[in-house]
């Protein structure tokens, strides 16, 4: 009979379900998508549903349900958090203690009653993995590597923020570990807020910002100098030291001590969705470079400490794809491969898969040069009667196409044409990128297509470009990249020969100016540092995508479109027919393909009476 093992993140933010039937990942799936509230953190009571169901499993088929922390530990850090800082942090340890004790302590129990309503529950194994170790055990065990160094980086677990450890067959030693409150990853949360977003999901945005910054220029190299001598001591080996005087996340509900900041930088806090001056831009490059050295610091002591060749990496951290592609250039590894669900949600299928190896002393099956994560495409699937369901309800008006490759062209064409699809196939992706299954795609060498995705369909100002997919055998026509990137976690710079002059007074030229002046022939997808943070497509992994791409490249001689995720600004990526529907006909998108369907915009009957819905969705 086989052995299914059930793996859980929740009640932080990004809660997940995991799936492994004799050791290979089944189905995984974020709970948000479901519900439809990003970064929801409750528990994945919908998630769970969906991958049981995909197993073809009960509750009582599992061999261990897997959660992934240990709450015990977590609530002694609060504790000796509290009486480290008191009186300080009283008042938000009088805030988070009853939601503690009353739920979190009692982490079995409430798994069991939430489980309790899905089904049947009798006598199971629940494990409860640390933290950082479904963090290492993400990053390690689907990766093609029999023997690799892990480094796993968060804002913090039960204690540990950092830890350095040696993946070696089934096992997993730990070797070296950062406790709380010192963190590189809740000191760049701390920038995040003082930039003005959102912690545990605006970070990626602080990243696109960091470009913008004049490294020449006065502010960033002093503000770095000021970051090293006030905020963080780093050491040689990477680990480093916070000076808690300023920061507040220890204690307080905010993450930083404003007022302290004011003084050292010069400038107040940025405001939610306000403008975004220069400043700010040269404190995100400050903060940027200091994670980088840091990050190299870590890898570096990993690859002396384990001897490997090969490194893996999880954590939020790892979602910081520019500090990736700087470490892979580095050269200390012959290869990095990361989880492509880094973050919390991840931590599901890290606690799963803990238990099978770890747990259940089970060996792996490595196949070098394929990781066993499937591409990520872990989630829903939707049957073409679903999607004539979705359209039977809307009253919609589509074309069915019985011949794919002849689907593909005709929606080549109509990218050349300057329009933006929303492409839906096959199974939902999971981790926080689209990877060309709920997907919104254009033309990236259109000189108007970021202002359009940006303005008509995102309902943002946004201030990074958008990424491209790229057929995985062209990679080199056009970046600098000579490995196949599938989980768009690494940036590397776009081939010289493809860039723009850029003016003399290029970086004095307000953002947006400087956002949409073409540095390229592919404009869409090139950062103002000429970098693209790239998605590689394989034939096998992807064949439909591929197929579209390569339809494109047909007509155009360009293998590569871009690629942003299928929602619109705050939501999360839809994961039904009836949700990408929804988003095309609020939003200025042109035409829609869900399987072999294309919807055309100009055709479907006026969509009335859903004019809140932007208000709903809150900005990262
Ligand atoms: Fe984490």
């Amino acid at each position: 009979m086989s052995e299914i093992i059930l793996g859980l993140s929740a009640y932080y933010h990004d809660s997940a379900a995991a799936i492994l039937k004799d050791g290979e990942i089944i189905a995984a799936a974020h709970e948000e998508r479901f519900t439809r509230k990003k970064h929801d953190s409750s528990f994945p009571i919908n998630a769970t549903k969906y991958v049981l169901n995909e197993a073809g499993a009960s509750l009582d088929d599992l061999t261990a349900i897997s959660f992934y922390d240990k709450p015990y530990i977590k609530f002694e850090r609060l504790l000796e958090t509290y009486h480290g800082f008191a009186p300080k942090g009283l008042t938000s340890f009088l805030s988070a203690m009853p939601v503690w004790v009353k739920e979190k302590l009692f982490m079995r129990k409430m798994l069991k009653d939430e489980l309790s309503k899905i089904g049947q529950l009798n006598k199971k194994q629940f494990l409860f993995p640390e933290h950082h170790l479904s963090h290492a055990a993400s990053a390690f065990y689907p990766s093609p590597y029999e023997e690799a160094a892990i480094v796993t980086v968060d804002g913090v677990g039960e204690w540990a923020t950092t830890t350095i450890a040696h993946g070696r067959g089934n096992e997993i030693e730990i070797l070296r570990q950062l406790d709380f409150p010192h963190s590189l990853g809740l000191l760049y949360s701390a920038f995040t807020y003082y930039c003005g977003f959102k912690v545990n999901s605006g970070e990626y945005k602080l990243m696109g910002l960091a470009p913008y910054g004049n490294s020449d220029d006065g502010h960033t190299r002093k503000w770095k100098q000021i970051i090293l001598d006030e905020f963080v001591d780093i050491r040689e080996d990477g680990s480093l030291l916070l000076n808690m005087d300023y920061f507040n996340f220890a204690t307080g509900l905010t993450m930083c001590c404003e007022d302290k900041w004011e003084k050292l930088f010069g400038i107040q806090r940025r405001e939610s969705e306000s403008q975004l001056s220069q400043p700010y831009m040269d404190l995100a490059l400050a903060i940027q470079q200091v994670t980088e050295d840091i990050v190299f610091r870590l890898t570096d002591t990993a690859e002396k400490l384990t001897g490997c060749e090969y490194l893996v990496m999880a954590g939020g951290v790892a979602l910081n794809c520019v500090s990736n592609g700087k470490l892979l250039r580095r050269g200390t590894f012959k290869d990095i491969w990361i989880q492509p669900a880094a973050g919390d949600a991840g931590g599901s299928v890290g606690a799963a898969y803990a238990a099978w190896h770890i747990w259940k002393k089970e060996q792996r099956k490595v196949i070098p040069g394929q990781d066993s994560m499937k591409g990520a495409y872990l989630g829903p699937e939707f049957h073409f009667s679903d999607m004539e369901r979705t359209a039977r309800k809307y009253n919609a008006s589509y074309e069915k196409y019985s011949d794919f490759g002849r689907l593909c062209s005709d929606v080549a064409e109509l990218l050349t044409q300057g329009n933006i699809l929303g492409w839906f196939q096959g199974r939902m992706e999971y981790g926080p990128r689209a990877l060309g299954n709920r997907s919104i795609i254009g033309d990236p060498r259109h000189p108007e297509m970021q202002k359009k995705l940006n303005l008509k369909i995102k309902y943002r100002e946004g201030f990074r470009p958008f990424a491209p997919s790229v057929l995985e055998e062209d990679i080199l026509d056009y970046f600098d990249l000579d490995r196949p990137t599938p989980y768009m976690l690494l940036v590397a710079p776009v081939q010289e020969s493809r860039r723009n002059t850029l003016p003399e007074n290029y970086d004095q030229l307000p953002m947006y100016e400087r956002l949409y002046h073409l540095r390229s022939d592919i404009p869409a997808i090139t950062h103002v540092d000429y970098s693209a943070r790239i998605q590689s497509v394989n034939k096998d992994t992807n064949g439909k995508y591929w197929k579209l791409i390569k339809a494109f490249k047909d007509k155009t001689g360009y293998g590569l479109v871009v690629n942003t995720s299928f929602n619109v600004r705050g939501e999360p990526i839809v994961c039904t027919p009836e949700d990408a529907y929804i988003c095309f006909m609020r939003t200025e998108m042109d035409y829609l393909v869900m399987g072999e369907y294309l919807f055309k915009k100009s055709d479907q009957p006026v969509w009335k009476g859903d004019d809140d819905w932007r208000s709903r969705y809150e900005l990262d």
